[in-house]
């Protein structure tokens, strides 16, 4: 972990004008900067960047922070990849927080992979242009391909020279540790087998054309190496080896070139190789990534998922091939994701098919052939079943598989419509079908124990130790997402109110109000002056009081957009969550055991107890521990009196929230 000292070092050094002046062509408009929106494409600037204030606000799409949330949105860097980027950039040493040994030399060896591979890059592109071989045989393969200088330089592409260690040699050469070398693969080392012999090392991509493979801020983490011979024992690529740094499937070849694009077109456009990825870029497509040659995983679909919901797969155009890939797409759809699916003519696969090809053309042929998986996937399946009922009752229960991944219930509902109309069978079937379907499928997942589930607001920890935290945090959570979901729904809350009548009995008066649900929470807490702790539902609860104040309802939509990144992200995230989701968490902290199939009359006065019978046992322990601590002298004594009558009257106060809570339950 970043130490907090360097990171408000970072803060302090950092000026937005700079950093965002490195990705946006800014112009001095008055006190103010100004700029073309780098998230859209635009003609007249609406990009401004302040920096008296030091934050930068985007007028086009909403977007604003400080140089930071420039560096996450723009280059969809994490906070703490955020904060090296800065770092780097103004020469700041990283502190990081104490690590243990085996933490450092992991870390270490870590940094030390990426340098070695960051020189490898370097090397191997340079090749392409400054030696002979490497010009007459890296250089003109790219350019028979049709690769031009622009794109060779954009993806560093490069050629290993066809000797057994010149690679190796250039290393050690520059002082790179031969360790390093053999960690991330690029030197393959064998020992020596017998006493006297000598262990032997060569370059593993020799003689290859290289593709660097980056992450998604730009750092070397492997290479793919082409050979250039036809020979069919030869491997066609050779890939570096799984390392702490290099993990084939959590990687997506391309994704730091086309990123911006990604988020831009709000589009991602999936294909096999890397070539397939350099030729559709160059055609003017930039918003595309490979997998590699590989089954698509989750991990690789997250990444998309950080930049867009939409995902557009290319197949080569062979039949078998689709029918074999489809298989992976319902991972996708698990994601919540929203897959298209274009096929290409037989035969052609996407770097043959860019290849002398306009930009509007290939544009027209993707947006025209473009199809919704499911509808696309009946059709192709419908196709081979034909008039045979066995293969179609397959097909339906292969269908209805694929449906009942999507996380959303409208879209399923709308795909069971539109698959019952291709395959000319009743809805109701399919409908019957889905829900044995999501039976299984929830009861294998409480087989599973639901607690692997991180928690929705991403805050609540579950080890025991801060249990009491916990529940604080629950609760708080509880009353964010219950503002935001039902805010400004009127509700009828009950109250009991204790009276002594005339013949001196204590009577229960029940009583009926109409409230919204923000104003009855807001009421409840200023009543006792209840804050919450955790700074960011403070921030989100601020902004929500004072929408309710100026405006008398609350705007959740605005608060998506809120300039504030960290309250855009959870309000979205809490928007975004499953009630069912966010209720079972309570139900594991044990809070709310009964109340949610009543109702927000019970639910949200339940949650209200809930947190006042928290604070105030918090308050009872507070205060025995300051009695605890009293010193004996003649102060203390009156003191301690003091603090005995504060408990007694919380326990009180207890009492009453307890019969309060019994009775809402
Ligand atoms: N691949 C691999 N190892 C192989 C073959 C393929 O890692 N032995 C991966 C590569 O990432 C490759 C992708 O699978 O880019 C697709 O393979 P293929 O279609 O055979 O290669 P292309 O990328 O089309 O390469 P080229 O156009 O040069 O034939
Ligand atoms: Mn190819």
């Amino acid at each position: 972990m970043i130490t907090k000292d360097t990171i408000d070092k970072v803060f302090e050094t950092s000026r937005v004008e700079e950093v965002i002046g490195d990705f946006v062509n800014l112009k001095k408009a008055g006190a103010n900067f100004k700029g073309l929106s780098p998230f859209v494409d635009e003609k007249t600037p609406s990009f401004m960047v302040s920096p008296v204030k030091q934050i930068w606000k985007d007028f086009s799409t909403g977007k604003g922070g400080n140089a930071i949330t420039f560096l996450m949105e723009h280059e969809h860097y994490s906070y703490p990849e955020a904060i090296r980027y800065l770092a780097r950039k103004y020469n700041i040493e990283i502190e990081e927080t104490v690590q243990s040994d085996e933490q450092k030399k992991h870390a270490d060896e870590r940094e030390s992979m990426y340098l070695v591979s960051e020189f490898a890059k370097n090397y191997f592109h340079e090749n392409l242009f400054n030696s002979e071989k490497g010009k007459a045989i890296g250089y003109t393969y790219f350019k028979e391909r049709g690769f031009t200088d622009e794109t060779i330089k954009k993806f560093e592409l490069g050629y290993a020279l066809d000797e057994w260690t010149a690679f190796t040699d250039a290393a050690v050469e520059k002082k790179y540790d031969l360790e390093f070398l053999d960690k991330t693969g690029l030197t393959i080392i064998k020992e020596a087998n017998q006493p006297g012999e000598q262990s032997r090392k060569f370059d593993r991509f020799k003689g290859r054309v290289i593709f660097p493979i980056q992450s998604m801020s730009g750092r070397v983490l492997g290479f793919g190496g082409r050979t250039l011979l036809t020979d069919k024992k030869v491997a066609k690529y050779l890939n570096s080896p799984e390392s702490i740094i290099y993990h084939k499937s959590k990687i997506l070849y391309g994704i730091y070139q086309s990123k911006q694009s990604i988020a831009k077109e709000d589009n991602c456009y999936l294909v096999e190789g890397y070539t397939d990825v350099i030729s559709m870029f160059q055609s003017g497509i930039e918003n595309v990534v490979a997998s590699s040659g590989t089954a698509l995983t989750s991990d690789q679909i997250r990444l998309v998922n950080r930049l867009t919901p939409n995902i557009t797969v290319l197949f080569d155009g062979d039949a078998a091939g689709i029918r074999a890939s489809i298989r992976g797409i319902d991972l996708i759809l698990e994601q919540g994701m929203n897959v298209k699916v274009v096929a290409f003519p037989d035969g052609e696969d996407p770097d043959s098919f860019a290849r002398n090809k306009t930009t509007e053309e290939l544009k027209k042929y993707l947006e025209d052939h473009a199809q919704d998986f499911i509808q696309f996937k009946t059709s192709l399946l419908l196709d081979a079943a034909k008039n045979d009922p066995i293969k179609k009752a397959a097909l339906i229960r292969d269908i209805v598989a694929s449906i009942s991944k999507i996380p959303n219930n409208i879209q399923k509902e709308i795909y069971v419509q539109e698959c019952a109309q291709i395959m000319g069978i009743s809805e109701k079937v399919l409908f019957d079908e889905l829900s044995q379907n999501l039976k299984k499928e929830q009861r294998e997942a409480s087989k599973k124990q639901t607690s692997s589930r991180t928690p929705f607001t991403g805050v609540v920890k579950e080890t025991k130790q801060v249990e009491h935290v916990d529940r604080l945090m629950v609760l708080e959570s509880a009353l964010i997402w219950v503002l935001l979901i039902y805010g400004n729904e009127t509700v009828e809350f009950i109250d009991y109110i204790s009276e002594i009548d005339d013949k001196g009995e204590k009577t229960i008066k029940k009583e009926n109000y109409k409230n919204t649900v923000c104003n009855e929470i807001y009421v409840n807490l200023q009543e006792d002056e209840i804050e919450f702790t955790n700074p960011i539902f403070v921030k989100i609860y601020y902004e929500i009081i004072n929408r309710l104040n100026q405006e008398q309802v609350i705007d959740v939509k605005s608060l998506t957009k809120h300039e504030d990144l960290e309250i855009a992200t959870i309000v979205t995230n809490i928007l975004m969550d499953e009630e069912q989701h966010v209720l079972s968490d309570w139900e594991r902290h044990e809070i709310i055991p009964k109340s949610k199939e009543k109702g927000l009359p019970k639910f949200v006065p339940d949650v209200i107890y809930n947190l006042r019978m928290h604070l105030v046992k918090e308050l009872i322990l507070a205060t025995k521990k300051n009695m605890g601590e009293l010193s004996q002298n003649e102060n203390s004594i009156q003191l301690s009196r003091e603090l005995l009558d504060e408990i007694k009257d919380y326990i009180g106060l207890q009492k009453i929230l307890s019969e309060k809570l019994n009775r809402v339950v």
